[in-house]
């Protein structure tokens, strides 16, 4: 199995949309494109996100100690190309807000969480799993930016579908 494939198989997994967002030391926002996102536990109430260790997000969650999971609407989907972007310049298309605790976190969302940093991080390979303790959540309205197969899709509007020829089905 080579990565592209093992990639391939994992696109499979249709997905949500994320923008994990945080300060960095100075104060500063930053924020990045996620779906390696997962509920973890309901009591305590955790959440864990997958960042790999070259992303400047990683740096930033090593010093942090809260973050905001952003969950997208199909609305958003412009703000997930901006966020997976290693350089997020113009932000002026993109409107803020503010969650209970003083934490900036994107306007429009699906839902939002607002989350302590849960420490230890975790080994994950190429990437380190951070959990957070949730600690507020704002429930929006809207419907779910949808990734799948490398694409990002909107409900009722794109079908996802895949097809394999049947010689590449085991790899
Ligand atoms: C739909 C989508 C999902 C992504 N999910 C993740 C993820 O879960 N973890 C990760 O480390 N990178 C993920 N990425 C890639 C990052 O968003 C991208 O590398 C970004 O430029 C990192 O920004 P940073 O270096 O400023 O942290 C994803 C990209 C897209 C388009």
């Amino acid at each position: 199995m080579d990565s592209r494939t093992f990639r391939q198989a994992c696109g499979r997994f249709a997905t949500g949309v994320t923008v994990i967002t945080a300060h960095t030391e100075d104060g500063k926002l930053h924020g990045m494109t996620a779906n390696a996102f997962s509920s973890l536990s309901l009591d305590p109430p955790l959440i864990l996100v997958a960042v790999d260790k070259t992303a400047t997000t990683h740096a930033v969650l090593h010093k942090a100690e809260r973050f905001v999971v952003n969950i997208l609407t199909t609305a958003q989907r412009e703000v997930a190309q901006f966020f997976a972007q290693k350089e997020k310049t113009d932000w002026s298309r993109i409107e803020l807000a503010q969650t209970p605790s003083g934490q900036s976190c994107l306007a429009g969302n699906l839902a939002t969480l607002d989350c302590q940093l849960y420490p230890p991080p975790l080994e994950g390979g190429d990437h380190t799993i951070f959990v957070g303790r949730v600690e507020a959540v704002e429930l929006g309205e809207g419907e779910p930016l949808l990734f799948y197969s490398g694409q990002f899709l909107e409900p009722g509007v794109d079908a996802p579908t895949a097809t394999t020829p049947k010689k590449e089905r085991w790899v």
